[in-house]
C-alpha cells in the first residue's frame, strides 16, 4: 500500500484494502468470543459475573427452543456493559445488526428500558418507561426477552451450558452479513 490519503488513493489499492477488511471480519467471532470471556470477573453488587449472566441468558434462550440467532443474540446481550453503560444495547445491537434479524436487534437495543419493569422502582427509577414502545410491533417480544432470558439470569444455582456448546453457533451466525442491504 502506497497510499497517504483515501482521496487520492488508487482504485487497486481501496480494492485490496476492501478484500483485507473482509478476512479481517472472518475473526469477528473469535473477538467476540475473546470479549465474553473477559467479562469473567465479578463486577461489586451483581450475583454472578457477566460471563455467567451470559451463558445463563443464552442456555435459557436455547432450552425453551429459540433458533440459533436468537440464542446467539441473548449469548452477547450485554457486550459493551462495560464500555457503554449508558447504552450496552445500542452498541450490542450495532455488532449483531449485520447478522440477526432486525427484531432481534431491536429487542436487544431496547432491553435495558424493557428491564427496568423488574427493578426500577426499587432503585427511583421508571419501571413503565417501557411503555414508550407500547405500541410497536415487537413490544411483546422485548417483554419476554426480559422475561425469560434476562431479568432471571442472575441465578449462581442454574446449571448453564459451557460457551464451547454455543461456539458453533456464533461461528455460524457471524459467518455471512445477511442482513446487510
Ligand atoms: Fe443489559
Ligand atoms: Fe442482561
Amino acid at each position: 500500500m502506497t497510499y497517504t490519503k483515501m482521496s487520492t488513493a488508487p482504485a487497486s489499492e481501496l480494492n485490496l484494502n476492501s478484500e483485507y477488511i473482509r478476512r479481517d471480519q472472518l475473526r469477528l467471532p473469535d473477538r467476540l468470543l475473546a470479549i465474553l470471556n473477559a467479562m469473567d470477573q465479578r463486577v461489586p453488587g451483581v450475583p454472578i459475573t457477566r460471563y455467567e449472566h451470559s451463558l445463563q441468558s443464552a442456555t435459557r434462550a436455547f432450552r425453551s427452543g429459540n433458533d440459533e440467532e436468537y440464542v446467539v443474540a441473548a449469548l452477547f446481550h450485554d457486550i459493551g456493559d462495560d464500555l457503554a453503560p449508558y447504552y450496552h444495547g445500542e452498541y450490542c445491537a450495532a455488532i449483531l445488526r449485520p447478522y440477526v434479524s432486525e427484531k432481534l436487534c431491536w429487542i436487544v437495543e431496547t432491553h435495558a428500558t424493557f428491564q427496568l419493569f423488574h427493578y426500577g422502582h426499587k432503585v427511583g427509577l421508571d419501571r413503565n418507561a417501557r411503555d414508550q414502545y407500547r405500541d410497536h410491533p415487537w413490544y411483546a417480544d422485548a417483554v419476554e426477552f426480559c422475561a425469560k432470558y434476562d431479568q432471571n439470569c442472575f441465578d449462581a444455582e442454574y446449571e448453564s451450558l459451557p460457551l464451547e456448546f454455543f461456539e458453533p453457533m456464533v461461528r455460524r451466525v457471524f459467518a455471512e452479513p445477511t442482513y446487510v442491504q
